[in-house]
């Protein structure tokens, strides 16, 4: 294979087709044997932002310009649909205690929180724009994020406001991350806040709500008032669930049609019995749970009962500090039990799921044209060569961006 110096094809010309795929995954189960309806020899053709052909290389049209990529694999672009990039400050001492065997708790994030309230939001500009660099660079061409490092009215705004600005593609509220240092000793009074006047304010900069049930953050009486404060203002709603133990996470944001419960690294059979039988996405964050040790999460049995998948990078500062989606996958196949495909499947079309999305995540005429290209002639290899940086090239909304 030979390496293609980047060009941004938009300046080029309207339409570009892309030839050569040695396995196309489309996510399209017409097309092919599997749900995953891998395609080979393929082409596709991207015009402005949007997906206009797919199909075999020997019946591709023609287009104002070509891209061969030389028998590598294409995929949909990675969908994050969990991470925690408005954060200033730096956290590697906690790592390093962590490894020298101090627990992972939900303190640690009152650091960061100090930190970023100190940054301003052109620091906090600069450092999403990084993070966000990085992410693409990785293949990741859909980032949902979430506030969550403020705990002021003001703060938690700002973050929301920033990374709108950013370009990410979904923003999420998550005032109830801990309580805030200023209500330590009054706990249902920063509720109160969350619930009240901070929701008030943030709602119409964020799509979704989120909140972390655990031990150390929030119980289960108080994740049930902010989902029903979330739904008053019709936002969708997320939980952080069963990240540290078993606990009501699960039960709680299927009881609520929770779009997704994220971590779900330690579930009871019912927990899993319970997703199955619920359209709340199960949200696997594999190198969250190496980098905490715990888990790992139950992928397979999941996968085996039914329940909807998505894999997330949930970068954060804390418990995760990797933006790397094709670690994850690697992770979740090697460690959580999923198959190549499940794993591929579930970091492309099941984020898409878990943030309400369908133009994203497939490769299919009218969708987003975000792809990325891999060093290596199929997905397996993600895996198969975990470790390695496999992104190649990265098309979001129609322009290389890597
Ligand atoms: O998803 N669990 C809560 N929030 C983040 C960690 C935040 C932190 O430690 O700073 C998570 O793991």
């Amino acid at each position: 294979m030979t390496s293609t110096a980047p060009v941004d094809v938009s300046a080029v010309g309207t339409s570009t087709v892309l030839t050569g795929i040695g396995s196309l995954v489309t996510n399209d189960p017409a097309l092919g044997d599997t749900p995953l309806g891998v395609v080979p020899d393929a082409a596709v053709v991207i015009e402005g932002d949007r997906i206009v052909w797919v199909g075999p290389s020997a019946s591709a049209p023609a287009a104002d310009s070509s891209f061969d990529v030389g028998g590598r694999a294409v995929l949909p672009g990675w969908v994050d649909s969990h991470s925690h990039l408005l954060f200033a400050g730096d956290r590697s001492a906690e790592f390093s205690a962590r490894m020298a065997g101090r627990p992972y708790e939900a303190g640690g994030i009152l650091t960061t929180v100090e930190a970023t309230r100190a940054a301003s939001n052109a620091e906090l500009a600069a450092m999403l724009d990084v993070r966000v660099k990085e992410m693409t660079a990785g293949g990741t061409t859909c980032i949902e994020t979430k506030t969550g490092y403020g705990l002021t009215t003001v703060d938690e705004v700002r973050a929301a406001s920033v990374a709108a600005a950013g370009g990410v593609d979904a923003v999420t509220f998550l005032g109830a991350h801990v309580n805030a240092p200023e209500f330590a000793s009054d706990p249902d009074a920063y509720l109160d806040l969350v619930c009240g006047a901070m929701l008030d304010a943030i709602a119409p900069h964020v799509q979704f709500i989120d909140v972390f049930c655990e031990e150390g953050a929030f119980d289960e009486a108080r994740t049930r008032r902010v989902l029903a404060a979330g739904t008053r203002h019709g936002l969708g709603l997320k939980v952080h669930g069963n990240q540290l133990g078993e606990g009501a996470g699960v039960r709680i944001a299927v009881d609520n049609g929770a779009v997704s419960v994220d971590h779900c690294t330690y579930l009871s059979t019912r927990d899993i019995d319970l997703l199955a039988g619920s359209s709340t996405v199960a949200t696997l964050l594999p190198i969250c749970d190496l980098s905490t040790r715990q888990g790992p999460a139950p992928g397979r049995a999941l996968a085996d009962a039914g329940a909807t998948i998505a894999i997330a990078s949930n970068c954060n500062p804390g418990s995760c500090y990797s933006p790397s989606m094709g670690l994850a996958v690697a992770l979740a196949v090697l460690q959580c039990g999923l198959t190549p495909d499940e794993a591929v499947s579930a970091a492309t079309v099941g984020g898409a799921r878990a943030l309400l999305r369908d133009d994203v995540g497939v490769i299919a005429v009218g969708k987003r044209a975000d792809l990325q290209v891999l060093d290596a002639p199929t997905h397996d290899y993600l895996a198969y060569r975990v470790g390695l940086h496999l992104t190649h090239a990265v098309w979001r909304s129609g322009l290389r961006v890597a």
